[in-house]
């Protein structure tokens, strides 16, 4: 598809269009449609009959979300006026009485964004996607308040979405990519977003950065492992990981002292080893402590449905034969499992640490703080680990979280089981409490030692006070591992 180039007083003045007619996920959802990611190709007709007519917006919506053509005789006022804007930003084109969309508008994150079509046929080597549930996934480890006052880089920008989501976080963003459309896309919906503090760069990697460093850096790369190279968005030059690796090493190059990176990667598991193992070889020199959120671990033919679920429901008949040449690929490369994962990486001078996290459930909003509480958690296990230590340090949880416990009804009792501590917003990853320990984690409040804690429990309970203390160390290095608990109280961190 021709990507939009955009006239800058145009792209202005189908800002105020936008705006004045409500296409955003509020305005939308008034009228009956729930955008979320976006439209699929077979809501579409379920949707263009639910719409009332409430224009602008609803012609509006039949162009830019749902991708209908529109009849010029058709448009309401407010369009047709702005006809000529629509067409001078790249958004639609005229085609004698009829207005054909040329890009689709997702209202995303308080945002709206522009990307080509999900067409219903195959995808475009420079296809520009719109909201994913992976841009989503990295977005919510990266804190509102990310870098303030930084430069920040978004490498592999695509339509630009996660240089838009951080850009209020930062000083400016430089986004880069590979693909011109994309950074046609970018620059479009900086506009379209009255954003002025985004810089687009083509080029390939970090080329386009080569000398700089940055206080924060996202990238969603081009991670898949396949036998394919077509397109630009989801395929690698690599047969194997190096995208991922070479990403990773790449983010840690150009991150200034204290700065933080985010990236989303996959790499090859080997069998037998550590999942923590190959992304910590990666990074091993690059000056960065790393916290690992691994989403799962395929096996080859588990990843190649994952990564085909387009041609499966489009194209059938090529299938079989996609599937065939995905697994003979990850045989020829003697490729067992793939694991997905999110990076997130913090330039400091050495000793580094490295964390792995296994994400169990579904997250449950804005995890940054949390990341940053696991990051200080690490921190400190870093420098007091020692039972001792441990022993000597007031410790808090004050994050917002719920102790979710369960009496199960056994021969003609409730017997207690164990208990669940879970933060109200972040990763979703519970952390497990042992009946007895509840006392414990209820007490950590700041006020006193864990030390202090664990004899007022033994002598309440009459528990044995040696168990005890080892349980209580082992639930706290838990709390601190991920970013439950904080050491130290008022302010004050470090052994009490
Ligand atoms: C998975 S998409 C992510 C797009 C967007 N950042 C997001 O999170 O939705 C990967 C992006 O990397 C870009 N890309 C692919 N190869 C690249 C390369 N060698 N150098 C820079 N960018 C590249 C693609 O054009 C695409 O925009």
């Amino acid at each position: 598809m021709a990507a939009p180039s955009p006239d800058p007083g145009s792209v202005r003045a189908v800002r105020e269009l936008l705006l004045a007619a409500g296409y955003s996920t509020a305005g939308i959802a008034a009228i009956g449609i729930e955008v979320e990611l976006g439209v699929r190709e077979p809501d579409i007709a379920i949707l263009s009959r639910a719409l009332e007519g409430v224009e602008p917006l609803a012609t509006l919506v039949r162009l830019f979300l749902l991708g209908e053509h529109v009849d010029t005789r058709a448009l309401p006022g407010a369009v047709e006026r702005a006809t000529a804007d629509l067409a001078a930003a790249g958004l639609l084109v005229v085609d004698g009485s009829r207005i054909r969309p040329r890009v689709r508008l997702t209202p995303w994150r308080g945002l709206i964004v522009a990307h080509d079509p999900d067409p219903p046929g195959d995808l475009w080597d420079e296809h520009v996607s719109g909201p994913t549930p992976a841009a989503d996934a990295l977005l919510q480890l990266v804190p509102a308040d990310a870098a303030p006052g930084a430069r920040a880089l978004d490498m592999g920008t695509g339509c630009g979405l996660l240089a838009l989501a951080i850009e209020a976080s930062v000083r400016g963003v430089v986004a880069t990519d590979i693909n011109p459309v994309a950074l046609r896309y970018t620059a479009l919906n900086a506009g379209l977003n009255g954003i002025s503090t985004i810089e687009t760069r083509a080029g390939s990697w970090f080329e386009p950065v080569e000398e700089e460093s940055f206080g924060l850096i996202v990238a969603n790369p081009p991670f898949v492992i396949s036998p394919e190279s077509s397109l630009i968005f989801r395929h690698s030059p690599h047969s194997r990981d190096e995208a991922s690796r070479d990403v990773v090493r790449s983010i840690a190059g150009h991150l200034q002292d204290g700065g933080y990176g985010y990236a989303l990667v996959n790499w090859i598991q080997a069998p037998g080893r550590p999942w923590l193992d190959t992304i910590a070889g990666w990074l091993e020199g690059t000056g960065c402590d790393a916290v690992v959120l691994l989403h799962g671990i395929d096996d080859p033919l588990a990843y190649a449905v994952r990564w085909n679920v387009r041609e499966q429901q489009l194209r059938p008949d090529r299938y079989p034969a996609t599937l065939d040449r995905w697994l003979d690929h990850f045989r020829d490369e003697s490729i067992a499992a793939i694991a997905t994962a999110g990076v997130v990486l913090r330039r400091r001078s050495m000793p580094n640490w490295r964390h792995g996290i296994e994400l169990t459930g579904r997250g449950r909003g804005a995890a940054g703080p949390q990341i940053r509480a696991i990051v200080a958690g690490q921190d400190f296990l870093q420098a007091h680990d020692a039972a001792d230590d441990l022993l000597r340090t007031a410790f808090t949880m004050d994050t917002p979280h719920r102790l979710y416990q369960t009496l199960a009804f056994r021969d003609g009792e409730y017997v207690v089981e164990p208990a669940a501590l879970g933060l109200e917003e972040g990763l979703g990853i519970p952390v497990a409490v042992e009946p007895d320990l509840i006392q414990v984690a209820l007490r950590l409040d700041g006020s006193q030692t864990l030390a202090g804690i664990v004899q007022e429990v033994a002598e309440a309970t009459g528990a044995d006070s040696v168990s005890l203390s080892n349980r209580s160390i082992e639930l706290v290095r838990a709390l601190l591992g991920q970013g439950f608990a904080a050491a130290g109280a008022g302010g004050r961190t470090g052994p009490a």
